[in-house]
């Protein structure tokens, strides 16, 4: 079940120090996986583009092609063309992308770039105008084609039919805004998003991950792509010594207590770290405690478990209100693989002595990965090297995706290129299996400094979120709405205001800038915010309950015309979300549908303002571009993890 309430931290701890499992990553193994992934690479670069994943899990979308995905299909007239133009530049992709309104709807820009290559062969073209002029009589005649006109050094401009729009929207309305969907050529994909730690703060940075990690899980499960969830947290490390040694001390009934007794974990993560700092008796109990726990002692074992279960609470607390449903897997879970998988880089002789620790020296860094340090322990980045393996290996992860702060990219970078050196990883970024960081930045308070609250505390997420609806709430009473509406639907709808408001505001910017955090920006109706957003979606319900009219049977019996400039410009919007869903989530930039749902409400906007749709002659035409347009609304706000009202 995607989306729905919290699938919550489930896994429990792992067992005592398994035995070295998978050993058997043989060269065959290896072989065969690479062996697969060659073979969607080939498909890949022969059917280009519009590639249609061929997959053992289909639904009904995606057997069919998405006539709905316009750059696609105009690619595929474009490659028509190219191949009848230019048959022996057999690997010349058709190069199409949206243009402004004054030269078309679409333009092809191969003329350019072909032209060097076939200057002085095809003595027919005389420069790329010509090109472009032949292009465009090549170009298979269609439907969807209104006017060609070539522009400049070779441009292929296109203005697209408005009654093949029109189709395609009413064809949506009857099949579902599913066969909209993006079709990517990849089946199964981690991704490794909030993934706070166990004992410490779950700050700001995990809110940001965890909200970015869930809107691109969302975007590529809509795409018919298997989303692996996955929450790895910290909870695993010699910081656990330290924290069951001060429980054994300070709560010697924690057993029977189950929980209860530590009450607050940071403090008591604190007031231990303040004992292991100034008590070296209590210091060499808790590095003795570490080798009893990685040893597998029971009383350790529940130690841990139990302190893992208090972090996991208040975790819950934030995932439950976000709706955000993550699988844990921690990093204590691949521990037991990291023997292994050394022992693999090992052989292949990635693996060197230096300064007493063991290392990989990776390309472009003077510094080495560390890999098992001097004691003998391993680290960050041991972890990180078993998970991908296992990702890659076991899980059969195509694209594995990282979400955290930007200051970890040099980590991930070090990593992903030990991975490249031992093979794992195509030296090419954009080919799979591929490893991606998606990397964030860091969420200020209005003082343009590190976010936190007046008392420099820092913030609890989950009173963060609470301040959120409550302010939404308030807002909503102030209008009247405790008068019209029951309080649970009061409750409900401030929720998914408020809540919504704090993902918008993250998501909206290109996710590497840093952002800052304010209530009152966030919770505005006005501008660039969720809050105007619903407003509009909200409208859009109103306008179609207050016509009358059965919305369904008009989907069934009515049709579309754009005639008005303003309807043409709103239905060609429409039809350009699933080039766009498909852009966000491939570049991995939640900010792209944002942009594109704030543009879909600007448009909406002015048309509704020019065309009269209650009383008018178009009445049905444009009551249905209203459902369409919600329909769509609704589908971005469902990507960005936003709860849509219909009323507000
Ligand atoms: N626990 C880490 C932190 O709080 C984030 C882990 C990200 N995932 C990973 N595979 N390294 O910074």
């Amino acid at each position: 079940m995607r989306g729905g309430l919290g699938l919550l931290s489930t896994v429990s701890p792992p067992p005592a120090p398994a035995p070295p499992p998978l050993l058997c990553f043989s060269r065959l193994r290896l072989r065969l996986h690479s062996l697969f992934y060659s073979d969607i690479l080939k498909v890949k670069s022969r059917k280009s583009v519009w590639t249609v994943r061929t997959r053992a899990v289909t639904t009904m979308a995606s057997d069919q092609e998405n006539v709905g995905h316009v750059k696609q299909q105009l690619a595929k007239l474009f490659e028509t063309s190219l191949r009848a133009t230019v048959p022996e530049e057999l690997d010349v992709e058709p190069l199409v992308a949206a243009c402004t309104a004054k030269f078309g709807d679409y333009q092809c820009n191969n003329a350019m770039s072909l032209w060097p290559r076939i200057k002085g062969k095809k003595t027919e073209f005389r420069g790329p105008p010509a090109v472009g002029q032949a292009l465009m009589k090549n170009l298979p005649s269609s439907e969807m084609v209104e006017a060609c006109s070539v522009a400049g050094p070779g441009f292929v401009n296109v203005t697209l039919s408005k009654n093949w729009i029109a189709k395609i929207i009413q064809k949506m309305l009857i099949d579902g805004i599913e066969t909209w969907a993006p079709r990517l050529s990849i089946q199964r994909v981690v991704v490794d998003f909030s993934s706070p730690n166990i004992a410490k703060e779950m700050h700001v940075g995990h809110l940001r991950s965890t909200i970015i990690g869930d809107t691109l899980a969302r975007m590529l499960e809509f795409s018919n792509v298997e989303v692996l969830r996955r929450n790895h947290v910290g909870d695993w490390g010699t910081q656990f010594g330290m924290l069951i040694e001060f429980l054994f001390e300070k709560f010697p009934d924690w057993e029977s207590a189950s929980g209860t007794a530590i009450g607050d974990l940071q403090a008591f993560y604190k007031a231990s770290k303040q004992k292991f700092d100034e008590d070296p008796v209590f210091k060499e109990r808790a590095q003795k405690a570490v080798v009893r726990l990685q040893g597998g002692e029971p009383r350790y074992r529940s130690a841990w478990a139990q302190i893992c279960d208090i972090s996991r609470r208040e975790f819950d607390g934030v995932y439950q209100r976000l709706e955000v449903s993550l699988e844990e897997k921690g990093e204590s879970f691949y521990n037991p693989y990291i023997p292994g998988v050394l022992e693999k880089l090992s052989n292949l002789g990635l693996v060197e002595e230096s300064e007493g620790a063991r290392v990989i020296f990776v390309e472009g860094y003077e510094r080495p990965v560390i890999v098992v340090k001097k004691d003998g322990g391993y680290n960050y980045a041991s972890t990180d090297l078993a998970a991908l393996w296992y990702r890659l290996n076991i899980e059969k992860a195509e694209w594995i995706i990282y979400v955290t702060d930007v200051g970890q990219s040099e980590h991930f970078q070090m990593f992903f290129k030990a991975a490249k050196r031992a093979g794992w990883l195509p030296d090419d970024d954009k080919a799979y299996p591929r490893a991606s960081h998606v990397g964030f930045g860091l969420v200020l308070g209005e003082d343009g400094k590190r976010f936190r609250t007046r008392s420099t505390e820092v913030v609890r997420l989950a009173d963060l979120l609470d301040e959120a609806k409550a302010r939404s709430k308030a807002a909503l009473v102030e209008r009247g709405k405790d008068k019209e509406w029951s309080e649970e639907e009061l409750d409900k709808i401030a929720k998914a205001v408020g809540y919504g408001a704090v993902k918008y505001a993250d998501l909206k910017n290109n996710r590497t800038t840093n952002y800052t955090f304010n209530f009152d920006q966030m919770l505005n109706d006005k501008g660039n915010t969720a809050v105007y957003l619903l407003y509009a979606h909200a409208r859009i319900c109103s306008i179609i309950r207050k016509s009358g009219k059965d919305i369904e049977e008009l989907k069934k019996t009515g049709s579309i015309a754009l005639n008005h400039p303003d309807e043409r410009a709103l239905g060609l919007h429409l039809l350009q979300f699933a080039e766009t869903v498909e852009e966000a989530c491939t570049n991995l930039l939640p900010n792209v549908l944002c942009e594109y749902l704030y543009n879909l409400s600007e448009n909406f906007t002015k048309f509704y303002s020019n065309c009269q749709v209650v009383g008018s002659a178009e009445e049905t035409s444009r009551l249905l571009l209203c459902e369409a347009t919600a329909i769509v609304m609704r589908k971005c706000f469902h990507l960005l993890g936003i709860v849509p009202v219909h009323k507000l």
